[in-house]
């Protein structure tokens, strides 16, 4: 097959395929290959005091000042576009961080079978995106399905936080988890926060704050058992 090399499409798939082995041979990259799951987090950070794990991690801002403050700790970013997850590598680097590894993936197809039980003590959810129509929710992270993902990876006392600027986004989220018997409302039943003080700021966070626009934020507490 004869290639015709001003083909631009062809060019962007070509360097789409080359991002995705650079991004393999990364020391920070979690390749996804079959025989490495279930995984076990505490083979990546056999030093860490304590696991994080965040979905959706965008261009990993939040990622790297979470990673900053707290050295002590081994962060899993799990996102699904590869180009966010090359830029957030590159720039882990010039921060000299060692304690983050980032996955490609996209967890409505592939999730459960990603982490070994009791894996974490924070898991991290910022700003989802927030398919408002009714008949795309399906598409949304937070289902009954996930929350008990969440939970069988979850270290008893781990800490669920969700932040998001759609209201019925996070009233929908919020009846969910009151009504699971897995996850406590560590504020009292129904609280919703519009600041966690001391907490790092994602590029999602920041637009909307710019816009002067509400943010609202969930902490559950994983139960015990
Ligand atoms: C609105 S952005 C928020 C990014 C970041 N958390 C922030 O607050 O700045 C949502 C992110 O979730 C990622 N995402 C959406 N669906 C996903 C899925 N099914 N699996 C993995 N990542 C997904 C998107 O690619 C995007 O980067």
């Amino acid at each position: 097959m004869k290639i015709d090399k001003t083909n631009t499409h062809l060019k962007n798939r070509l360097a789409g395929l080359l991002d995705k082995r650079s991004i393999y041979n990364e020391p920070f990259a979690i390749p996804f290959e079959p025989e490495i799951f279930p995984l076990s987090v505490r083979s990546l950070f056999p030093d860490a005091r304590q696991i994080f794990l965040e979905i959706g991690s965008g261009y990993g801002e939040f990622t790297r000042e979470n990673a900053l403050r707290n050295p002590a700790a081994g962060i899993i970013a799990l996102e699904k576009k590869r180009h966010r997850i090359a830029g957030s590598i590159r720039e882990q680097k010039v921060m000299g961080l060692q304690n983050i590894r980032w996955m490609v993936v996209d967890i409505n197809w592939f999730f459960d079978e990603i982490f070994e039980d009791n894996s974490f003590d924070r898991i991290i959810i910022n700003f989802p995106d927030p398919w408002p129509k009714k008949r795309h929710h399906k598409n949304r992270f937070i289902s009954n399905a996930l929350l008990s993902s969440l939970s069988r990876m979850s270290k008893p006392d781990a800490l669920l936080e969700f932040a998001t600027d759609y209201f019925p986004y996070l009233s929908d989220t919020l009846s969910i988890l009151e009504i699971s018997p897995q996850w406590k409302n560590m504020h009292g039943r129904g609280r919703i926060l519009s600041t966690i003080p001391g907490r790092p700021v994602s590029f999602f966070e920041q637009q909307k704050r710019d816009e002067n626009l509400p943010v609202y934020f969930l902490q559950f507490v994983h139960a015990r058992g």
